[in-house]
């Protein structure tokens, strides 16, 4: 039982013991722990009537779990995680429209929201990029990188650990980016030479740059703003925007199809939605940049103004079969000799 459920539980109790109902709220969450346990402890603390069941998952095993328990669902609000499988989810009707202004919302934000008919909405972006732990680098002698394709290189050998897209937003982000930037031939070659390199596949985005900052992998391919986080408490990790540009994310956040506290739900988005809550993002070391147009920026953001993004084509991107044919080839052609239980 995490921090939050045991909170959460104790809530729970003190309620029924004065005799009220608290109404249960089960959100899915896939950004980070600390973040997630942020806004359930806030949105409790605005709700004291509503006791929020909360558990992190990375965004593909999430969609996975959401199909699953499709037509008889137990998370009412999907928040957090990268956009496409929020898109979807949309597409695929496990996921329903939250009627959520998006009036105040920046234009990528809206655009979730367009692409989905409102059955999902931005709530922050963030650039992929390249990490390496300067220390391990000039202790191997190996010079860093500057560009994807340098990741092919046999310098790196061993040195590189980034997410299995199956399960991980961030890396389908980065499946996906490689198709827009060299076309799907030449990006599946690029991939299985970097592939090579690699020395582990893990399920969650974020994992490999925390392994990077930790020494335990030399170079580590994820969200910078993740990254951001690790260099700024200290670890020897410096961040690459790719010379050939990159892609980026905008988070997701929706509404379950069915979902068993509806109003709860639509509460939870209209919240996360508020200029002032996800101003709140960075006490929890989360430095994505944020979807309302109100909410302040942390210095720490990486500036997207100044990153070479390509045109992520979301729709295309975030569509059920297009998803399913690149994960069934990188499966193919790249695949993960030792796929983490
Ligand atoms: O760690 C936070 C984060 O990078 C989010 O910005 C992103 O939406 C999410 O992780 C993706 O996680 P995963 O790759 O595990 O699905």
């Amino acid at each position: 039982m995490n921090k939050t459920t045991v909170i959460s539980a104790a809530i729970f109790t003190a309620v029924c013991a004065t005799g009220a109902q608290a109404d249960e709220l089960n959100v899915i969450c896939s950004a980070e722990q600390e973040w997630c346990e942020l806004m359930v402890a806030a949105f409790e603390a605005e709700n004291p009537d509503t006791e929020v069941l909360m558990v992190r998952k990375s965004s593909g095993e999430t969609l996975a779990q959401i199909r699953a328990e499709a037509g008889n669902p137990k998370i009412d609000v999907w928040w957090g995680g990268t956009g496409d499988p929020h898109l979807i989810a949309a597409e695929e009707g496990l996921t329903q429209e939250s009627g959520a202004s998006t009036d105040e919302l920046l234009g990528w934000a809206r655009n979730m929201s367009d692409i989905s008919n409102g059955r999902t909405v931005g709530i922050y972006a963030g650039a992929l990029g390249i990490g390496y732990n300067s220390e391990i680098l000039e202790e191997r002698n190996i010079e860093p990188p500057a560009c994807w394709i340098d990741l092919t290189d046999a310098r790196f050998a061993g040195e590189i650990q980034v997410a299995n897209p199956n399960s991980s937003g961030t890396a389908y982000t980065e499946l996906a980016t490689f198709v827009q930037l060299f076309g799907e031939d030449e990006a599946f070659r690029l991939l299985a030479e970097i592939g090579e390199n690699v020395n582990s596949y893990t399920r969650s985005g974020s994992a490999p740059s925390k392994a990077a900052a930790r020494g335990e992998t030399g170079v580590s391919i994820g969200f910078m703003h993740d990254m951001v986080k690790l260099a700024s408490t200290g670890f020897p990790l410096e961040i690459v925007a790719p010379c050939e540009g990159t892609g980026y994310e905008v988070g997701g956040l929706s509404i379950i199809e069915g979902a068993r506290n509806l109003e709860g739900a639509q509460a939870w988005v209209e919240f996360a939605l508020r200029a002032d809550i996800q101003s709140r993002a960075p006490e929890a070391d989360s430095f994505q940049v944020p979807s309302n147009s109100n909410a302040e920026v942390a210095p720490e953001s990486p500036d997207l103004a100044s990153i070479k993004l390509i045109d992520y084509d979301f729709a295309t991107y975030g569509s059920s079969d297009t998803r399913a044919r690149l994960l069934t080839r990188w499966d193919a052609e790249v695949g993960d000799p030792n796929p983490e239980q």
